[in-house]
């Protein structure tokens, strides 16, 4: 099911959800709820649940077209994004090289309307670095990392476990974890018997606890536009956690 990350319409969705400004999203010639707007800069708002004291290393895992990337260059010195997705690491790559990237906002029908993703880069580009992967099966020489991020992920994967089992050996003593995960457990990402069997919360608990402190949660919206008339608002529980020593 992955492969749906793959395709062109998918990658255009998330160019414009992670890029595109309010105006590209939810162009003011028409009227819009409020709770729509408050759903807007997603993937900014999910890096900011970290401290912003300057850290050496960062990682954001399933980065897709890397807007939390980017957003957390601002207080780490390196920040690694892993997708499994070869197109979006590839776009996320031209973004980083300073490229504007160019796709096309559906509208209806065969209507799109062409538009360009750019991001505001670190300095030197080189503190950022996206790479495909597997989010179960990370790289052995990897490292380790102050802060790691997580959004939207968990409920994506066949075997979530396996990365919550790799956390404790990627965040570093003291470090934070923030990960994010609308619950829309699906057996077309993960197999029924890979669920949880208790509230998400209380399975991240039950697994993350031995290692992490549970510091916060919160609820944060977001909304992906898929056509001029069409989008999906969900809701994201964020949970962040420190790494005990
Ligand atoms: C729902 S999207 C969330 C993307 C982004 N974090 C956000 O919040 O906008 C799920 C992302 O996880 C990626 N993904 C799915 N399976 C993965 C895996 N096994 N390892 C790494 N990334 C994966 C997808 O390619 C996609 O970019």
């Amino acid at each position: 099911m992955s492969a749906i990350y793959e395709t062109d319409q998918l990658l255009a969705e998330y160019l414009l959800f992670h890029f595109g400004s309010a105006e590209e999203i939810l162009p003011s010639t028409e009227s819009w709820p409020q709770g729509m707007r408050d759903a807007l800069d997603f993937a900014v708002r999910t890096p900011g649940y970290f401290s912003s004291t300057p850290v050496e290393r960062g990682l954001d895992l399933g980065c897709a077209v890397g807007r939390s990337a980017v957003e957390m260059t601002r207080s780490c010195g390196e920040v690694v994004g892993i997708d499994f997705s070869h197109a979006f690491i590839h776009a996320a790559e031209a973004i980083r090289k300073g490229e504007r990237v160019g796709y096309d906002r559906r509208e209806e029908a065969a209507q799109v309307t062409r538009l360009h993703a750019a991001a505001v880069l670190p300095n030197p580009t080189s503190r950022l670095i996206f790479q495909q992967g597997d989010a179960m099966d990370l790289p052995a020489d990897l490292g380790s990392f102050e802060r790691v991020h997580a959004a939207n992920l968990l409920c994506r994967l066949p075997e979530p476990e396996r990365l919550l089992a790799r956390l404790p050996s990627l965040v570093r003593a003291g470090g934070e974890l923030v990960l994010a995960t609308p619950c829309t457990w699906l057996e077309a990402f993960t197999p029924r018997e890979n669920w949880p069997t208790v509230s998400t919360l209380d399975w991240l608990k039950g697994l993350l606890e031995p290692d992490f402190e549970f510091v916060q949660q919160a609820e944060e919206p977001f909304l992906i536009r898929e056509t001029a008339r069409k989008f999906q608002w969900t809701r994201s529980l964020v949970s962040v956690w420190r790494r005990r020593a």
